[in-house]
């Protein structure tokens, strides 16, 4: 079903190819995590496809939660300052902790959620993107475990928006620049 919407230019990255890499990964992750309970912390609201599918090829015991973060736009954005909306449930001191984010872009958000998580004392923190957006890192991530680089483009789709819509397109597409305006986020 990979209903093509007219705002999308085009499909960067088709389902098939995403679920083939999400098993690749999923294998890695496993193996990486067999010695423990690891607890995979998905960034809402992008992460939410790709963690229901990753952690179905996560043939280990794991436990899951979830974190909101909201970031600070125009001049407060270079502080790298951000808000959590909605924090964890659980209690991570001690814990091995797989931060899931649908994609890396500039770092910041990322770069802000490790520190924050860092001080809570975790026995390991890594991260896991399905995408990375590398020409436009701005705050160095480690990243552990990536699905794909890609252009430096606005992409939509598989978890990620535009003003909250096409999360639910089953790739990752390309919107058009009539739609993003110069105002991408
Ligand atoms: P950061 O620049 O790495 O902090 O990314 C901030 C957030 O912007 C990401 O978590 C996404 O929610 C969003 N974002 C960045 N690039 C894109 C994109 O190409 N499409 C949709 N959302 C994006
Ligand atoms: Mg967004």
């Amino acid at each position: 079903m990979n209903h093509k919407s007219d705002d999308i230019v085009e499909i960067l990255i088709t389902q098939e190819a995403i679920q083939r890499r999400i098993v690749e990964m999923g294998r890695e992750i496993a193996a990486a995590y067999q010695d423990c309970l690891p607890l995979l912390v998905g960034v809402l609201k992008g992460c939410v496809l790709f963690m229901s599918d990753l952690v179905k090829e996560v043939e280990i015991p794991l436990q899951m939660d979830f974190i909101a973060v909201m970031s600070y736009g125009g001049v407060h954005r270079a502080s790298g300052a951000a808000r959590i909306t909605k924090d964890l449930d659980c209690v991570i001191e001690g814990r091995d902790v797989l931060l899931v984010e649908g994609i890396i872009d500039t770092g910041m958000t990322a770069g802000y959620l490790l520190r924050n998580l860092e001080a809570r004392q975790p026995r390991s923190i890594r991260v896991c993107t399905l995408l990375d957006k590398e020409a436009r890192r701005i705050v160095r991530i480690p990243i552990a475990f990536r699905g794909f680089n890609i252009p430096d483009r606005f992409v939509v789709g598989y978890g990620l928006d535009f003003r909250q819509l096409y999360r639910n397109l089953p790739y990752i597409g390309v919107l058009s620049d009539e739609i993003t305006g110069l105002n991408r986020n």
